[in-house]
Formats: structure tokens, C-alpha cells, sequence
């Protein structure tokens, strides 16, 4: 999809038919502990590599006990409810109803759910005022447009720290991305959009952010790079 195509409202409703559909069960499976295939292991495991990461560089912010944290396209609640355990105040925000339905249920069953807050609600538009936000695994669904109004958005929403997730295009990533449609199954194919390095600078320039630090983190099938960002 080229940027001059890219349609906001059609994307987002892409995603939310996708994420409020097969999607949920696909990756409620991989955020759970259901016996997954070797190849969706490697995701899962990857995933914890990264969010293990993340946690430690949000816990070097050195954020005050209490302080707030949007958890942009937060899935199954993974992230939030370690947040949340940790005392932050966490908003749980996700485009998919039953994403922010199994947040809420895990949430209560793991006695955490008053430090948090769930919202149905888009990373485009999504208001308040954090002391950091996150937004894992979700920017690698939009193309470089897409991906600045969003990033956009979300660096509007707080003075601190943006941490988040995109895939960096590189060719070797692109062919495994190409090839991932035909392996395991098709119809399992989760469309990942690649992004350029110079338009990750674009869309951090547009959004008045500079870059941190930043991880690549390779595992089996999980490709993702993890970006500590902060205003200029
Ligand atoms: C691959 S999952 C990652 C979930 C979670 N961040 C994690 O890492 O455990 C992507 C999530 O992003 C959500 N999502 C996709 N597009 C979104 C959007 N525009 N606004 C909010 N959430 C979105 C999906 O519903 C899904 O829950």
C-alpha cells in the first residue's frame, strides 16, 4: 500500500474487523498459555523478550509511584497488568471490545483492576495526559502514513517517554514477511507493514520526538525494533 493511498477510516476498520474477530482468538492463544505451534511459540517468546525490555527502560524513566501510563492497543492486558502491579496507573486502551474485555477479566482476577482504567478507543484518538505512553506491536500494522498521525497522536499525549514497537524494512524481513503468507496457513497471515528508517525519522520529526535508544529484537518468527523516544 503506498502512502497516497493509505485510507485512515478503512484501515482502522481493517483492523478492528480483524483484531474483534479471528484476530482475538489468534492472539489471546499466543498471550495465553494454550500449546502453541513451534512457529507461534517463537512470537510468544519473542514478545516476552521485548516486553521485558520494555518494562525495565519504562522503570529507568524513574517515574514517581502512582504515575500514569497509557497502554496504547493494549491486547490482552500483558503489559498493563504488570504495570499495574507495579503501581503505576494504567489506561488500557484497545480498537478490539474483547481485547479490552480479557484486559478487564484478567485485570479483576489478578486483583489489579482499580489501578487501571479500559477504554474501546484508537491510538489515532485517543485524548488524555500520561506520564508516559506505550504501544506495542500495534504500528507494525500501518504504513508510513498511517503510522505518523498516529505516533503523532500519541507523542501529543504525554512530556515523557513514547515506547513502542515498529518493523524496521529490511530485506531479509521482507521476505519472510512475503513468505509468512504462504507458511504456516495463509488465512493466518497478520499483515505487518514495513517501515523505512528515513520515514521513522520523518514521522519523529513531524511529531516533535527524538530517539533514545532503540533494540532490535530477533526471535524465530518475531522481528520487531523497540524505540525509546522523548520531545526534542
Ligand atoms: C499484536 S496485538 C499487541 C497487543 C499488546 N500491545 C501486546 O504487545 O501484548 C495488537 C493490538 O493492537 C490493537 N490495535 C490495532 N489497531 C489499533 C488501533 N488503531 N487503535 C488501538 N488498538 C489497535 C489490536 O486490537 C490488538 O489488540
Amino acid at each position: 500500500m503506498s502512502s497516497s493511498s493509505f485510507n485512515a477510516e478503512e484501515h482502522k476498520k481493517m483492523l478492528r474487523s480483524y483484531f474483534d474477530g479471528q484476530g482475538f482468538q489468534r492472539w489471546a492463544s499466543i498471550y495465553g498459555d494454550d500449546k502453541l505451534s513451534s512457529v507461534r511459540n517463537t512470537v510468544r517468546q519473542g514478545h516476552a523478550v521485548m516486553m521485558d525490555k520494555a518494562f525495565d527502560w519504562l522503570q529507568q524513566l524513574g517515574l514517581p509511584k502512582g504515575a500514569t501510563v497509557l497502554d496504547a492497543g493494549c491486547g490482552t492486558g500483558l503489559f498493563s497488568i504488570r504495570l499495574a502491579k507495579e503501581g503505576y496507573k494504567v489506561k488500557s486502551v484497545d480498537i478490539a471490545s474483547q481485547m479490552v474485555a480479557k484486559t478487564k477479566e484478567e485485570a479483576t482476577k489478578q486483583g489489579v483492576q482499580n489501578n487501571m482504567e479500559f477504554e474501546v478507543n484508537t491510538i489515532e484518538s485517543v485524548s488524555g495526559t500520561y506520564d508516559a505512553v506505550v504501544c506495542f506491536d500495534v504500528l507494525i500494522h500501518y504504513p508510513a502514513e498511517g503510522f505518523s498521525q498516529a505516533f503523532r497522536n500519541l507523542s501529543s499525549l504525554t512530556k515523557g517517554s513514547v515506547i513502542f514497537t515498529y518493523a524496521p524494512y529490511n530485506n531479509i524481513l521482507a521476505f519472510q514477511h512475503w513468505l509468512g503468507g504462504y507458511f504456516p496457513k495463509k488465512e493466518r497471515r497478520t499483515t505487518i507493514q514495513m517501515i523505512r528508517e528515513e520515514e521513522m525519522q520523518k514521522a519523529m520529526d513531524a511529531a516533535g520526538m527524538k530517539l533514545k535508544n532503540r533494540e532490535k529484537i530477533s526471535w524465530g518468527f518475531y522481528h520487531t525494533m523497540l524505540m525509546n523516544s522523548s520531545h526534542k
